[in-house]
């Protein structure tokens, strides 16, 4: 895969398109109320996108032009994932909370503030550190698209179906940035192997789990990925990030989100697996 070019992602990127979604649709179906959950889950996330940006902007990572640009992009199309998403939950008769900006920021846990210290200190003291950031973000995003992928396909609601699509479209955008970076720094330097290798073997918990709850996470799991052919995305998303020096033999993806599914997760032997595409 040639390198990402990130004029071209600059030049493709804008807030997802939310006005030819079918809202009429939308307000004679409505959403179910585990779709109203996940959707309040990941409209969570993406509005608060801008948190674990103070984070990747630390140290040498605010030095690179390359990752400013595209972060400058991106946490404005996370954005409004975000907010789309609340326009499709209005649109599909359910309240959106106010005053959820606040709460959030307050509930970032202790830990995540910890890490998130840890992380700043070691990306001033090495250039490598950046490697992690990238291999981080590249497996949120492709979880992320995985997951909107998974609701587009299960959901009644045209409108939800339809943004999802879109919003994973870009996150699989977002995905294909950040993996060429770990890449190519992870080809480069034993230094930013055995620092991502180390961070995503033992830090790594799924996104939104601070900032939108736990319990919220779990629920997100159970919705999403109980089903074969949704497992077999993120096993796939995995397989990706095996494929970057110094990831071989990661698991902690299927591990975490494994370990929420009340029954484990699908096996191979079950039907649906195999056809999984
Ligand atoms: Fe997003
Ligand atoms: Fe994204």
């Amino acid at each position: 895969m040639a390198d990402f070019q990130i004029d071209e992602l600059i030049d493709r990127s804008g807030a997802v398109r939310t006005d030819d979604l079918d809202f009429e649709a939308a307000a004679r179906i409505g959403v179910t109320d585990a779709e109203a959950r996940v959707l309040r889950y990941m409209a969570d996330t993406e509005t608060h996108t801008i948190i674990y940006m103070k984070d990747l902007l630390a140290g040498h990572s605010a030095r690179d032009p390359e990752i400013t640009a595209f972060l400058s992009v991106w946490v404005y199309e996370e954005l409004w994932h975000g907010r789309a998403i609340d326009r499709v939950l209005v649109a599909s008769g359910r309240e959106v909370p106010t005053e959820r900006s606040r709460e959030i920021t307050v509930g970032r846990s202790i830990r995540e503030g910890l890490e998130a210290l840890v992380s700043h200190a070691a990306a001033n003291l090495t250039p490598h550190f950046i490697a992690v950031h990238m291999a981080w973000g590249a497996l949120n995003e492709f979880t992320a698209a995985a997951s909107y992928n998974a609701l587009a396909r299960t959901t009644e609601n045209p409108a939800v179906a339809t943004l999802c699509r879109r919003i994973a479209q870009q996150e699989r955008k977002h995905f294909a940035f950040y993996y060429g970076q770990a890449r190519k720094r992870m080809e480069a330097s034993r230094v930013a192997r055995g620092l991502a290798r180390f961070a995503m073997m033992n830090l790594w918990d799924p996104v939104g789990d601070g900032v939108a709850g736990h319990d919220n996470l779990a629920h997100t799991a159970r919705t999403l990925f109980a089903e074969p052919w949704a497992w077999r995305e993120l096993e796939r998303a995995e397989e990706r990030m095996q494929q970057l020096p110094g990831l071989e033999g990661f698991d902690r993806l299927t591990l975490k989100i494994g370990a929420l599914l009340p029954g484990g997760p699908p096996t191979a032997a079950e039907p649906g697996y195999a056809a999984a595409h």
